[in-house]
């Protein structure tokens, strides 16, 4: 991430904003009005020649240009954030080629003062547009979102010193328990989004997230479900309390740091003890997350205790997410890696049978894997399956011949659909699959 790569996504932001706001101003057309897009394209072309990806979202008031995030912004970067949350957008991607006239129509689409994100695609199309995409913000995203900045509060709270309130937290979570009960799978494609520069605080609503879809896969009832999830959101706040510099030391740490460090399940615990209608079971399954199937493991004092599936559930979510998650010392594990070595973890620091459960919610092709399909187009997995087809839903991004279609197609391969044949090197392909999320 360059300073120069910032600058470049702050100007375009603040031109979008400028030109949303003279949507009104100047009559289609008028030469005054185009000047601010002229630039604009121009800053896109550069940010894509750069190999930027170009996606304009906000999530939880936090305004994103590609994988920059304005945690400050200005007076235009917050006219922005208002106007794309006002439409219920959940992402704008500019894709190389967006003329200064296609971005002039997209401000003044989004200056109109009625109309959401459905509007906003239907004009687009219209107007014969494809160099822009609008996504709308679907109930699930929506939710995640919300998980976001629940976390994120809980986070910044202790942070402060204060035993955080968990209204909202238990709100979000009641409502992705019960979308878990009704398709585990569905939320699998949530925890694909990873934010490189909040590490804990996003893993943690990772694992919540994957924990769920776990238990729920287990067939555990809907209070159960929540609990996981709790378990799964908090594990790690006890890291709140772990010297920052610990934190995020790349690379070995020595022994005293490594004493601190193991301390952050006892802390995490001591603070959910003390939150408001979370119930003990899940300061028990904070306490537990690093104490390993065969009784190894931290904290050391507490490995005669007897543990809840709950926190079972959370070592094999966190365990996954840790490893498919790109950190400053680590490269990410595809997927499908990242599968095998929690299989190889199987008796030893995982409980087998939750391992096999979530072996078979992943399927052999678990979410965010790049795949070859039987009519030899390439896809990206979003929703898994263990049935023969490989994947229930994928996202088709090559066609037969390797080259890439313009707007990538989500498929359904159930009831006869296609299958997959084997997986894919994204790194072969040069493909960044995250963006597909
Ligand atoms: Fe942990
Ligand atoms: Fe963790």
């Amino acid at each position: 991430m360059t300073e120069q790569g910032m600058q470049h996504a702050q100007r375009l932001a603040t031109l979008l904003s400028g030109g949303i706001r003279g949507g009104g101003y100047y009559p289609a057309g008028h030469p005054a009005s185009l000047q601010p897009f002229r630039e604009m394209a121009l800053v896109a072309s550069v940010m894509h020649r750069e190999g930027g990806e170009i996606r304009l979202a906000v999530v939880d008031g936090v305004l994103s240009v590609g994988e920059h995030l304005f945690f400050a912004p200005t007076a235009p970067l917050q006219e922005l954030s208002r106007r794309l949350e006002e439409k219920g957008v959940f992402g704008i991607t500019l894709k190389p080629g967006v003329s200064d006239q296609d971005l002039m129509a997209l401000a003044r689409l989004m200056a109109e003062p009625a109309g959401g994100a459905a509007e906003l695609k239907e004009g687009l199309a219209l107007a014969a547009i494809s160099s822009i995409e609008v996504r709308e913000e679907d109930n699930l995203a929506k939710t995640y979102n919300e998980a976001v900045g629940a976390i994120r509060d809980i986070f910044y709270e202790i942070g402060n010193g204060r035993i955080p309130n968990s209204r909202r937290m238990l709100t979000v979570v009641s409502s992705l328990a019960s979308a878990a009960v009704r398709e585990p799978a569905a939320l699998l494609g949530l925890t694909m989004i990873k934010d490189y520069d909040n590490y804990t605080f996003q893993h943690s609503v990772n694992v919540g997230v994957l924990a769920m879809a776990l238990s729920a896969s287990m067939g555990q009832p809907a209070d159960q479900v929540e609990q996981a999830g709790m378990a799964g959101f908090l594990h790690d706040v006890g890291k709140t309390r772990v010297n920052k510099g610990i934190l995020n030391k790349p690379g070995k740490l020595s022994n005293d740091e490594y004493l601190e460090m193991k301390k952050h399940p006892e802390f995490g615990a001591e603070i959910v003890r003390q939150m408001e209608g979370v119930p003990a079971q899940v300061a028990e399954a904070v306490l537990g997350h690093h104490i390993r199937h065969d009784r190894e493991g931290y904290p050391e004092w507490a490995r005669s205790f007897s543990f809840g599936v709950a926190s079972g559930i959370v070592a094999v979510a966190d365990c996954y997410d840790a490893t498919t998650t790109l950190r400053a010392y680590q490269r990410p594990m595809q997927p499908k890696q990242a599968v095998d070595k929690i299989r190889s973890l199987c008796g030893t620091s995982l409980d087998g049978e939750i391992v096999e459960r979530f072996l078979e919610l992943t399927g052999r092709f678990p979410t965010g894997s790049l795949v070859r399909l039987d009519s030899n187009e390439i896809a990206v997995v979003f929703t898994p399956s263990s049935q023969e087809c490989g994947a229930a839903v994928v996202k088709v991004i090559m066609d037969g011949t390797g080259s890439a279609l313009r707007e990538p197609e989500l498929r359904s391969l159930a009831g006869g659909g296609g299958f997959v044949v084997d997986l894919v090197d994204p790194l072969v392909k040069g493909i960044d699959v995250s963006r597909y999320f």
